[in-house]
């Protein structure tokens, strides 16, 4: 992804949908299977009777993955072509996959998800709008809910980049345990080929 205007983001996510449906350009993110350290977190987890939100599902494997668990999942995402992606790829889902802006949420999923997953969708946002998003994240996770962020992790005093992505600082990931939420594990992972990774999980009391 190459450096862009602000304004021009979702009509770039548009764009890319758009061109992978038509066997046209590649989804570097799209891995065919649930995030990999969201799948090892989540081991043993059961979602029956309990309601999930899967931020900026792409192509909906994670969202899938979440269902898969027992939980009744709404997965939402800004591209519409990502919504109608999901949903051609899982026709029998039970996944409620909607169009929605991370900044613009509906009222109503304010406090509202006993899971909240998040991965990748912050660090596609202008670096300015972090805060915002990271705190409308927090902000849908129910009293003894839980809340798991994925995101490529910046070293504090690396160079902003152009983006996009913008990879989250350590004290963005801390930012999401505010409001009432607070951190319960934060780890870094390193693996080969791949940048550094943060995973940190939230609870609300
Ligand atoms: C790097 S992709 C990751 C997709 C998915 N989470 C995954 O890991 O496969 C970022 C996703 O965030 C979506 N997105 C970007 N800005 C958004 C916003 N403001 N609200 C909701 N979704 C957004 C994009 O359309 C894209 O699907």
């Amino acid at each position: 992804m190459s450096p862009m205007p602000d304004a021009d983001l979702p009509a770039m996510f548009e764009r890319m949908y758009d061109a992978a449906a038509a066997g046209d350009g590649a989804l570097p993110w799209h891995r065919g299977e649930a995030h990999p350290l969201l799948a090892a977190w989540a081991e043993g987890l059961r979602g029956a009777g309990r309601r999930a939100l899967v931020v900026g599902s792409g192509t909906g494997d994670d969202a899938e993955f979440v269902a898969g668990l027992g939980f009744d999942v709404v997965a939402f995402d800004v591209s519409p072509s990502a919504v109608a992606m999901a949903r051609r790829r899982f026709p029998g889902s039970t996944v409620d996959y909607g169009v929605a802006d991370l900044l613009a949420l509906p009222a109503a999923w304010s406090r509202a998800f006993d899971l909240v997953v998040e991965v990748l969708t912050v660090q596609s946002t202008p670096i300015a709008l972090h805060e915002a998003a990271i705190a409308a994240i927090a902000g849908t996770v129910a009293p003894g809910g839980t809340l798991i962020v994925i995101a490529t992790a910046r070293a504090d005093d690396a160079q902003v980049p152009d983006g996009p992505p913008w990879p989250l600082a350590r004290a963005e990931i801390d930012a999401f345990g505010t409001a009432g939420l607070a951190a319960d594990q934060v780890d870094v992972v390193r693996s080969s080929g791949a940048p550094p990774r943060y995973r940190a999980v939230f609870r609300r009391a």
